[in-house]
């Protein structure tokens, strides 16, 4: 049986994502618009962001938020705050692409101790608890048991315009061009990580993601028997410059192509510095 504060985050998820399935209806019908769904689609995930805030503040009025449109409130209760991603896989809910979710992370003592990832369009609710486990809806979740690199399947973020990270992106998904079953970029880290707890893929990583894109999914892979560290191998922090997630057998081997991708690309670019890419995050120096 789900907890009480799991009973809240699904009921705030819940409410928030009947706003988002009606907005995602209007967005397919914008895409021919001239104007274009842009101003709508920030609208909408405003006006999710704001459902969240009032349920989650309902439920425990005492809990602080690190929200991804408002920022960070201090709550009465400085021990506990919400963690919150409104609209995951923004770019889809834009292009009329149907994979989008709601994040909703529990921190604790800086530590976080309960997930909700939301899928509304395939009514998939993934929640975990620390201690209490992982599930789907009401099945019990545990990460995939391929033990294979060469039958692995594994997700990732590709940075695009504005963001840095591209030296990284692409030095680690040359190694895993070359050495898994297959790659895929499907444009929610939230979703990312939650697929990984449910065995759908083996593994994921990437680089420069925010604390909301991750707190919820975080625990949804650990309570799934999984492994979340940064690529050099420290327990993952919300506000961490890298993330990869695997199943126990392949997460050390994973991390471990993703390192020699990027230094050995590192050695190349010594000997070409002027290819060098410098905005890219310095993994090394997490
Ligand atoms: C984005 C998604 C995407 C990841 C980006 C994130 P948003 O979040 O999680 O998969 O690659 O880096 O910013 O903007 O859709 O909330
Ligand atoms: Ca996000
Ligand atoms: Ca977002």
């Amino acid at each position: 049986m789900p907890s009480a504060t799991i009973n809240v985050m699904e009921a705030a998820a819940r409410k928030a994502a009947r706003g988002l399935i009606r907005d995602f209806g209007e967005v397919e019908n914008l895409q021919v618009s001239r104007k274009g769904p842009a101003d709508f689609v920030t609208e909408a995930d405003r006006r999710a962001e704001r459902i969240l805030r009032a349920e989650l503040t309902k439920a425990r009025p005492e809990f602080g938020f690190l929200m991804e449109e408002s920022g960070a409130t201090e709550g009465e209760d400085t021990r506990r705050r919400w963690i919150v991603d409104p609209l995951d896989g923004t770019t889809n809910f834009l292009h009329g692409i149907p994979h989008f979710a709601i994040s909703i992370g529990l921190e604790e003592d800086g530590a976080m101790v309960a997930g909700v990832v939301y899928e509304p369009l395939r009514d998939e609710l993934f929640w975990a608890e620390k201690g209490v486990g992982c599930y789907l809806n009401r099945r019990r979740l545990r990460v995939s048991s391929r033990r294979r690199m060469s039958d692995a399947v594994l997700a990732t973020g590709i940075p695009f315009k504005g963001r840095a990270g591209k030296h990284a992106f692409l030095a680690t998904v040359e190694t895993a061009i070359d050495n898994t079953a297959g790659i895929r970029r499907l444009g929610s880290a939230a979703l990312d990580l939650a697929y990984v707890a449910a065995g759908r893929y083996d593994g994921f990583w990437e680089f420069g993601l925010s604390p909301w894109d991750v707190a919820a999914g975080i625990v949804l892979v650990r309570e799934a028997g999984g492994f979340v560290t940064d690529i050099s191998g420290r327990p993952a922090a919300i506000d961490g410059a890298s993330i990869v997630a695997a199943n126990d057998r392949l997460h050390a081997p994973v991390r471990q192509m993703l390192r020699d991708g990027l230094e050995e690309s590192d050695g190349d670019n010594a000997r070409k510095p002027r290819l060098r890419e410098t905005a890219a995050p310095d993994i090394r120096a997490q």
